[in-house]
């Protein structure tokens, strides 16, 4: 089976605007998500603009926020500020990644992790890891509700996660430990990629290398989850061989048109979240 990653977001999208129009002829506020973008990175741009772009199909408020590559971190920090304090922005979102004079660090820290919709701050980042609460990253949390559309009861499930990002890999672990699942992740510097991987009930592919997992690292009947956005010559292609591998498994998403519209459906679902929090 092959998940259709962009209809299980336009059901969510749906829902989502649901509620906004109701928060609208109700005469309340409605929420607002402030993106900001330094640079002219192109997929970076092409992101953004697909978040906006979602963003007020459904009702949000939403700015893009844009400086040249050699703004100064002050500027940004004052601006995130200025934000945080903005009652009108219930979310705001810096796209990474970040010339180099830019702490990232500083940077996620200075939003007020209540309006944090990409769950990056440290205090979401405790909290999902200690069970509490938590605004959790899109992209993980996109692919736990592709997973389980496909399994609903995922306790003692060997998940194995391919890649240790913070905007994946660790927060996608978090996630399906809290669902029960045996956990592994796996990265650049595990001994045999392969046979880690060949141990997977549910397998997440978030490393950036295009078609790097095969269809003989791959357990029959498995659930198959591809972050990957690798491009090749003309072609956007996932890290995992999708044509070699779709026979063998139970489910698969393919790439495009898998895990990234549920991204951007995450970060609506997170903004309104933010808002309705408040
Ligand atoms: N760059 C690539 N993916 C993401 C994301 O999910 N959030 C942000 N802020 N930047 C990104």
């Amino acid at each position: 089976m092959i998940i259709d990653g962009k209809k299980e977001s336009e059901l969510i999208r749906q829902e989502i605007k649901k509620e906004i129009d109701a928060i609208k002829s109700s005469n309340k506020k409605v929420p607002g998500l402030s993106v900001i973008l330094i640079g002219n990175y192109p997929p970076s741009e092409i992101y953004v603009r697909n978040k906006q772009k979602s963003s007020i199909e459904v009702g949000i408020n939403s700015e893009i926020i844009k400086y040249p590559k050699d703004v100064t971190e002050n500027e940004v920090l004052k601006k995130i500020q200025d934000l945080n304090d903005n009652e009108n922005v219930s979310g705001i979102l810096v796209q990474l990644p970040l010339p180099e004079h830019i702490s990232k660090k500083k940077i996620i820290n200075m939003i007020n992790p209540l309006k944090d919709v990409d769950g990056f701050n440290p205090i979401n980042v405790g909290n999902l890891a200690s069970g509490y609460k938590a605004i959790v990253p899109c992209t993980p949390l996109g692919c736990l509700l592709l997973i389980k559309k496909i399994e609903k009861n995922l306790t003692g499930k060997h998940a194995v996660i391919v890649g240790r990002s913070n905007l994946n890999g660790k927060p996608m672990a978090q996630l399906l430990l809290k669902e029960n699942c045996t956990v592994t992740i796996v990265h650049s510097k595990t001994k045999d990629l392969k046979a880690e991987c060949q141990k997977a009930d549910i397998l997440v592919a978030a490393v950036g290398v295009a078609k790097l997992i095969k269809a003989d690292w791959i357990k029959k009947q498995s659930i198959v989850i591809d972050v990957g956005i690798n491009k090749v010559g003309d072609k956007i292609v996932g890290d995992v061989n999708f044509d070699e591998v779709k026979d063998k498994v139970k489910a698969i998403t393919p790439v495009p048109g898998g895990v990234g519209p549920m991204t951007i459906a995450c970060l609506l679902k997170n903004t309104l979240e933010c808002f309705k929090g408040r």
